[in-house]
């Protein structure tokens, strides 16, 4: 399923997952989930400009299982597989530690929020699965990983970085749009009374080449 033809839908600004909208008992409520999640993309015009790292801290990008200082599995059990996929994980060690990760891929991924496969095209690639450890977060770790990403892709010759989050995850956010994309369109999966659907919406929906395709229809 594509981003075209979106439809504009406004509920889930008052349905936040958790808390029940005025007018709705907790029994209807408890049969409406709503998760929202903002897609961004950036263009790879100009190379993004690293930024500095704290102090002992080392940044690398693995695109092979080889690349690794060590045993992949150790800090990420997929690690291996998606190497092996062709997928890049760009890294911040503190000596041997792991303590911030991001990865790219450029072909199909399962957003699982949503419940779809994201299919990047043949010009983007399709960052995800970032994660900071918490006594390493607010330093600037995952807007730096991201740079990075973005000039491994550029240096590639790939056009666009696409990446999800949620819409309530602000830090998610925050270092996104610091690492320079911007809005497309936000996607909301609403599950209602058994059935669900996915809602897009933003200035940007009716233009954006984004492919999401639901799972059972692969
Ligand atoms: C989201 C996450 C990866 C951010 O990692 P990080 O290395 O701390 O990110 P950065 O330091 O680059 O940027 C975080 C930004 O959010 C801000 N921030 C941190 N916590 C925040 C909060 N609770 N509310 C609002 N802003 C917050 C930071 O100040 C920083 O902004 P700034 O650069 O303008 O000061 C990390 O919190 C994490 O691993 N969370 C759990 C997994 C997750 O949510 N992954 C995201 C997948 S897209």
């Amino acid at each position: 399923m594509g981003a075209r033809g979106a439809t504009r839908w406004k509920a889930d600004e008052a349905v936040g997952a958790g808390s029940a909208p005025a007018g709705l008992s907790r029994k209807r409520h408890d049969m409406i989930r709503v998760v929202t999640l903002r897609l961004y993309e950036r263009r790879l015009d100009a190379p993004a400009v690293p930024r500095p790292l704290p102090p002992g801290v080392e940044l690398a990008v693995w695109d092979s299982p080889t690349a690794t200082d060590g045993p992949a599995g150790r800090w990420h059990p997929e690690a291996e597989q998606r190497l092996i996929e062709g997928q890049v994980c760009a890294v911040a060690r503190h000596g041997t530690d792991v303590v911030a990760y991001c990865w790219l891929a450029s072909t199909p991924v399962r957003v699982a929020e949503i419940g779809h496969v994201v299919v990047p095209g043949l010009e983007d690639v399709y960052l995800y699965d970032a994660f900071t450890v918490p006594a390493w977060r607010g330093r600037g770790l995952f807007s730096t990983l991201l740079r990075h990403l973005l000039a491994f892709a550029h240096a590639r010759g790939r056009k666009r970085a696409l990446i999800f989050a949620l819409a309530r995850n602000r830090a998610s956010r925050r270092a996104i749009e610091r690492a320079g994309f911007e809005i497309s369109h936000s996607v909301s999966r609403v599950e209602l009374w058994g059935r669900e659907r996915l809602w897009f919406r933003g200035p940007r929906s009716r233009f954006c080449r984004v492919t999401l395709v639901g799972e059972g229809s692969r």
